[in-house]
């Protein structure tokens, strides 16, 4: 069943209906200032940390589940209702919600009366602005009043959710005309203040929560709207809102718009005040000026949606299959940008308090967003880089507003050190910048103690190594991709972290994912030394891959699969000998990227077992079967009714390892049914089962042995986003920059049909025709004349080369 509908065009997803399965939501802004707002008109934004800069409240895992966000209440007559639906879910005469990037238009219509609000955070600016049209469609003259309502968090979410004892004396307002300034704990420590301006005179304001709704009522019938009249109270502690109050005289058949602006400000500690108490508003009028009519509103607008048109056509696909189209061309890229700026920090499923930026979690990322705004790529390797330790081991997080490493977590996760070479490696095929290997990056932010990036990679290189166990496979740690296999933890006490408890010391549990992934990325790390001319280097480097790729073929091989580990004791995990367990995904898709066993065969072995054992209608199981207990010695992924997570959920994160994986032994039809399984807008006629949103990929799809199979969960931040945009971009549709030339070496079933892909890469336009009969051996014409292989040499900026590819 659907709930709406995609609108290609537009770039947009329109959903029709309030009553999604779930809320469904969409971002707000694209550099430091951001927004989450669902269909529903629920959410909040922040200033760079959504932990720490806070400027609306939300509570999450509420009742009803999307309960708080930037509302509007229309007032007709004795009638009151919100275009959003919530919060006061009077019934629509019409309902529409259209998510676009970087901007979110909810319609209501009722009663003859139509608003509609633009919620979007204009190019380069630290705000939101809300555009309010209301339409009389009626015969009548209308007399309406309009309300607004934000809830203003007293900025470090955590505290706020927890130091009533404080928090409830501590905040402060100033009101003039028509803006409302937020300014608790402006009077101390802070130099940023917060605003809620409309660009109309008011009937009046509200600051206080409990009179603007009453103590026992909720958002959706707050007293002042029910009686239609604002009672222009000023917060002292408990609750400061913002809510204005506005008259709108609408005849037959007209219409009136309402900017409304909420804002951040800093400013300078020299500069904070205007006279004693009053907070210096300058900076403020400013941003307030720039977005005073809706003409400005328009053209800021319009510049949002050409910054999109621009980011995405660096790549582009024009196939018959419009689900594919859609998902490669808008909601996918789309999704990667978002992971890139959010990681895990803020979503309707990550509280915006937890997690930090992840080290793993960010490199991945890049993979799929590097060609959208390189620049900004380099800079997040240089951060990531700096959190690396002297001994290449590496922060599991960081902290975005410090970009220092987080002592609570630590390190010890034995993958980490490897994907920073992906990252690095990724961004010079992208841009070439070989330079970026010489930049000076301290280790542990520690100015004393630098070295340059390409030593960082030798370090990451080296960790490995130097921690090898008894089979010469490397050590896991506390825990390698899969952070829930914690195999050195052996946690009996309730309430400790799995992650950061104190493990037990042993040099003994072993990963074989962390070996593919060594023999996978291992070449990755020569080809950058050989780019710094140091081939003496890159032989060692090619020689240790050879070696761990014999080891992964003599201890890592199970007679039908790869193993996934070996514990605390020396047993093998993820073998057919294991009860539970017998096979993971992880170290199949990740060996057979590496190419291990493809000549000999193991790979193909490997493949055929995950389609007889971890295949599901709705995608592949991380493992199986489920552990049906607690297995002290294999920690949380045991902890987790059979079906969940890392207990044989579909992990969509690793689904497209496999995709891939089929690419590399040929079999175009496995790789395309396994990429259209998770792809959400192929599963938008099953929104009920699915239940998150049809235009982004979740985290976790519940697996065969849950009760609720086919069930989505976690949507939006996710690695899935950058490797499923890798799969089908690079290896589907097999267009990727290598180290020089852009490979096309597309693989896909014949049935598929042909396809053009644009390419924008170095500044130059690659337009590649293919004409596919399900071949992966492709014969291709670069500007009409045959070449050699399947690399297009990198041509110079500026160029534009037409390029036939025939499978
Ligand atoms: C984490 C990843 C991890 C995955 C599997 C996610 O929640 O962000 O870093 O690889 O779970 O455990």
């Amino acid at each position: 069943m659907r709930f709406g509908h995609f609108d290609d065009k537009n770039r947009e997803y329109v959903i029709t209906t309030p009553k999604t399965p779930y809320p469904w939501i969409n971002y707000l802004g694209t550099e430091s200032f951001f927004g989450l707002v669902s269909h529903l008109g629920g959410g909040y934004c922040f200033y760079r940390d959504a932990r720490l800069r806070r400027l609306t409240r939300y509570r999450y895992n509420n009742v009803p589940v999307d309960n708080g966000g930037r509302y509007y209440y229309v007032v007709d007559g004795s009638d009151y209702w919100s275009p959003t639906f919530m919060p006061v879910k009077r019934p629509l005469d019409r309902f529409e919600c259209r998510h676009g990037l970087g901007y979110t238009r909810i319609t209501g219509e009722r009663n003859g009366v139509t608003a509609e609000v633009l919620y979007f955070v204009p190019l380069g600016e630290t705000c939101e602005v809300h555009q309010v049209t209301l339409k009389n469609q009626s015969s009548q003259k209308k007399t309406l009043t309009l309300f607004s309502f934000v809830e203003f968090c007293l900025w470090n979410a955590w505290d706020d959710m927890t130091n009533f004892q404080r928090n409830f004396s501590t905040g402060e307002v100033e009101i003039e005309g028509s803006t409302i300034y937020h300014k608790t704990e402006y009077r101390e420590r802070r130099n940023h203040f917060a605003f809620f301006h409309v660009n109309q005179p008011l009937l009046g304001f509200d600051t206080d929560r409990e009179t603007f709704l009453g103590t026992y009522n909720g958002f959706g019938e707050p007293e002042v709207v029910a009686q239609g009249k604002p009672r222009n109270s000023v917060a002292s502690g408990w609750h400061p809102i913002g809510s204005h109050a506005i008259t709108v005289e609408l005849e037959p058949g007209a219409e009136k718009q309402l900017v409304f602006v909420l804002g951040y400000v800093e400013n300078p500690k020299e500069e904070k005040w205007e006279r004693p108490g009053v907070i210096n508003k300058r900076r403020a009028h400013q941003l307030i000026e720039r977005f005073s009519t809706p003409e400005a509103v328009a053209r800021a607008f319009g510049k949002l949606q050409e910054h999109w048109q621009g980011l995405l056509s660096s790549y582009q696909v024009k196939s018959p299959d419009e689900k594919l189209d859609r998902m490669v061309n808008i909601w996918n890229q789309y999704q990667c940008m978002v992971t890139f700026n959010m990681s895990r920090s803020a979503s309707y499923f990550e509280s915006g308090i937890g997690r930090g930026m992840g080290f793993r979690d960010s490199n991945q990322d890049l993979l799929g967003f590097v060609h959208l705004v390189p620049e900004r790529a380099r800079e997040r390797i240089l951060d990531i880089a700096a959190t690396q330790c002297p001994d290449g081991s590496a922060y599991h997080q960081y902290q975005p507003l410090t970009k220092r490493g987080n002592h609570d977590i630590g390190s010890g996760f034995n993958d980490d050190p490897l994907w920073l070479i992906l990252g690095v490696a990724a961004y010079i095929k992208e841009t070439g910048d070989v330079a970026i290997l010489d930049e000076n990056v301290p280790f542990d932010n520690d100015p004393n103690d630098t070295a340059t990036l390409l030593e960082h990679c030798k370090r990451s290189f080296d960790h490995v190594l130097n921690n090898l166990g008894p089979h010469g496979l490397p050590l896991i740690g506390r825990a390698d991709w899969n952070d829930c296999l914690n195999l050195n933890c052996f946690s009996e006490t309730p309430d400790e972290s799995y992650q950061t408890t104190q493990n037990r010391t042993g040099r003994t549990a072993e990963s074989v994912f962390i070996a593919g992934m060594f023999v996978h990325i291992g070449p990755e790390y020569a080809a950058l030394c050989e780019r710094k001319g140091l081939a003496e280097e890159a032989a060692r480097a090619r020689a240790e891959v050879a070696k761990m790729e014999k080891v992964v073929l003599e201890h890592g091989w199970d007679g039908a699969w790869f193993l996934r580990a070996y514990d605390f004791f020396g047993n093998k995990v993820g073998s057919n000998e294991c009860e539970d367990g017998k096979i993971f995904i992880e170290p199949q898709g990740f060996c057979v990227m590496a190419g291990i066993g493809v000549k000999t065969g193991e790979a193909v072995k490997a493949l055929d077992s995950v389609k007889e054992r971890l295949d599901t209608r709705y995608g592949i199981v991380l493992q199986n079967p489920a552990y049906k207990e607690y297995h002290v010695e294999l920690g949380e992924i045991s902890s987790y009714p059979p079906g969940y997570k890392e207990n044989a959920g579909i992990f969509c994160h690793n689904n497209p390892w496999v995709a891939i994986a089929e690419t590399v032994v040929g079999r175009p039809e496995r790789a395309f049914e396994y990429y259209k399984k998770i792809a959400p807008a192929y599963l938008e006629e099953i929104s009920e089962i699915h239940r998150l949103e049809p235009y982004v990929y979740a985290q976790m799809i519940a697996g065969k042995d849950a009760v609720r199979h086919g069930e989505a969960k976690n949507s939006w931040l996710t690695g899935t986003a950058a490797w499923n945009f890798v799969a089908v971009s690079q290896y589907l549709l097999g267009v990727r920059p290598e180290w020089d030339g852009l490979v096309v070496k597309p693989c896909l079933p014949k049935e598929f049909g042909e396809f053009t892909v644009e390419r924008r890469c170095r500044g130059a336009t690659y337009v590649i025709h293919v004409k596919n009969s399900g071949g992966t051996t492709p014969s291709l014409k670069v500007d009409g004349k045959p070449i050699p292989g399947h690399v297009v040499p990198y041509q110079p900026a500026g160029s534009r080369v037409v390029v036939e590819c025939t499978t």
